[in-house]
């Protein structure tokens, strides 16, 4: 018997929304009866583009059961974009938590929301090919999917990706994959991790680096055709300079602005930048 939260038992007691929405305007269908679990999730949406009527059929468990009550709860008022921001961890944590072997049932019906939005968009059946490379053949599990229940749901064995995502739960057959996905997310995300935060530039750390930049890449070359550049202010994304000696009254000035002041700026300090002349 699995330890299910009061949440997940009155869901289950007395599903919300259950049946079906005269002419919605979008619907998706998951899995598949043959695997035990079957979710058909539809839904309407008002003048405003709100979905105002949401309901599920479903063949599954308890918490399969539970997740699509509470999926129809949590999306109907929403806008489609603020619907699809729902993973099935939200899912999860509206019904107080799911037995980790039962994670796949918020999957699941994160996984129809999904599919009625890409129906409503597009008018097509969602299939879950196009989202990726089927790695698991027995429950049709793709590498996105998998690297989502790694990234999404903390799932750092087989054993815990079979629980989120079902994959490697059949004949076995996808498990040395599966573990070479693990290993390579994994360690995407330890990098990730141990990434240095950048901090934003200050004003002056701006300053001296357009000082530096030009002193290094664009004075020396003026230079040599005895010109110069001095640099007058620097408001934000704006760098102003004069042109000094043969560059200020020379015909290709605003040449050299963009495609030299302005280039090696853009290069060097912040692609953002725009450089201005003044005479
Ligand atoms: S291919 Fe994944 S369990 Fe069979």
């Amino acid at each position: 018997m699995w330890d299910y939260t009061d949440k997940v038992n009155e869901h289950f007691r007395n599903p919300h929304n259950v049946g079906k929405v005269e002419n919605p305007d979008g619907e998706g269908q998951v899995g598949s009866l043959a695997c035990g679990d079957a979710l058909k999730l539809m839904f309407k949406l008002d003048d405003e583009g709100r979905i105002s009527e949401a309901k599920f059929q479903t063949f599954g468990c308890a918490s399969a059961i539970a997740s699509s009550s509470a999926l129809t709860d949590m999306i109907i008022g929403k806008t489609l974009e603020e619907a699809e921001k729902i993973t099935n961890k939200d899912i999860a944590d509206y019904l107080g938590g799911l037995p980790k072997q039962k994670v796949h049932c918020s999957v699941m019906g994160r996984e129809a929301l999904e599919a009625a939005i890409y129906n409503y968009r597009t008018g097509k059946t969602w299939s879950k090919e196009i989202e990726g490379e089927v790695v698991c053949h027995c429950f049709g599990v793709t590498d996105k999917e998998i690297e989502e229940a790694i990234r999404n749901n903390d799932a750092q064995t087989v054993e815990d990706l079979t629980d989120t995502c079902k994959a490697g739960g059949g004949c076995g057959n996808c498990i040395p994959e599966l573990e070479a996905i693990l290993k390579r997310v994994t360690a995407e995300m330890e990098a990730e991790k141990n990434k240095p935060v950048q901090m934003p530039m200050t004003n002056l750390q701006k300053i001296h680096l357009i000082e530096d930049v030009i002193d290094r890449e664009v004075r020396p070359a003026l230079r040599q055709d005895g010109g110069d550049l001095e640099l007058i202010d620097v408001a934000g994304d704006i760098v102003t300079v004069r042109f000094r000696g043969a560059c200020s009254g020379c015909v290709v000035s605003a040449i050299t602005l963009k495609d030299v002041v302005e280039a090696r700026l853009k290069e060097n300090v912040s692609e953002d930048i725009t450089v201005e002349e003044i005479k």
